[in-house]
């Protein structure tokens, strides 16, 4: 990992003139996406706009965590890209699962290398993006990033973590009226209950799988269950601000196994909140 230090020591660092650059390309890219078809176009804007959420959302927890200069570029940097592979997965698969299509954020490191996105940048700092990316969406983080890498690794599945919340919260509030997206809900079968494992691993204090999804009730809890994932601070404060789990609540069965996880994870927000 020291390989690039003397190189990077003299190498330009990341500053606001690649972040303008990052978000022309950004911008020109998604609008290769443009379509006549009303349900591509909705989606493609919804990624777009959950993009621009992340960003600002990295921007706010890393200014939180005392991150300056450099690292603000480089979080807000990888918050653009982190979701780049959507845009081409959705035009082709017509699905935002990556069960049914391929890894969206793996897709995603593929179309910043081979349209040299980064190249402007000196290695560290691209290979932390590209890895911050290829990251983002894996159930548990792996184990081996260093220090920076990690620290932007786990920012952005925060940032990206409390978008989706929002989208997801906004979604089943619209769903309640009529109007159903069936590619925001991987596909699921709206059925009653919800999965004994699903229940059970909420309950312990762990994430749930995707394997255990079995309906969309699961997916709901799935998005419950991120409180456990959370790595900062800052970011569960807003998590509990927005007030997106009571949201998610209510979306969800009145039934005693419900209470349960709301229970859990409740005690858990809070004690993190307090220590
Ligand atoms: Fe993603």
């Amino acid at each position: 990992m020291h390989g690039n230090d003397v190189s990077d020591a003299v190498a330009r660092r990341i500053n606001s003139e690649d972040l303008k650059h990052f978000n022309d390309w950004f911008d020109a890219y998604v609008k290769t996406f443009a379509s006549d078809d009303p349900e591509v176009q909705m989606n493609i804007n919804l990624k777009y706009q959950h993009t621009r959420r992340v960003c600002r959302a990295a921007v706010e927890i890393a200014s939180d965590l005392g991150l300056a200069g450099p690292d603000l570029c480089l979080a807000e940097t990888a918050a653009l890209f982190h979701d780049v592979g959507r845009f081409e997965q959705f035009w082709r698969y017509r699905t935002f699962s990556d069960k049914r299509s391929v890894n969206h954020a793996a897709f995603g490191v593929g179309i910043l290398r081979s349209n040299d996105v980064l190249l402007r940048l000196n290695e560290t700092e691209r290979i932390l993006i590209l890895k911050s990316v290829a990251f983002h969406n894996q159930a548990v983080l792996s184990e081996g990033l260093d220090g920076r890498c990690l620290l932007h690794a786990r920012l952005l599945r925060d940032a990206d973590k409390l978008d989706i919340w929002r989208v997801a919260t906004d979604y089943y509030r619209q769903r309640a009226s009529g109007t159903i997206n069936a590619g925001l809900e991987l596909n699921l079968p709206d059925t009653p209950g919800i999965s004994p494992e699903v229940h059970e691993s909420l309950i312990n204090g762990q994430t749930v799988l995707f394997e255990n999804l079995r309906n969309l009730n699961d997916f709901k809890l799935l998005q419950v269950g991120w409180a456990y994932d959370i790595n900062f601070v800052p970011t569960l404060q807003r998590l509990k601000d927005r007030g997106y789990l009571e949201d998610l609540k209510s979306f969800l069965p009145d039934c005693s196994e419900v209470h349960e996880v709301f229970a859990a994870v409740t005690n858990h927000i809070n004690s993190r909140l307090n220590s």
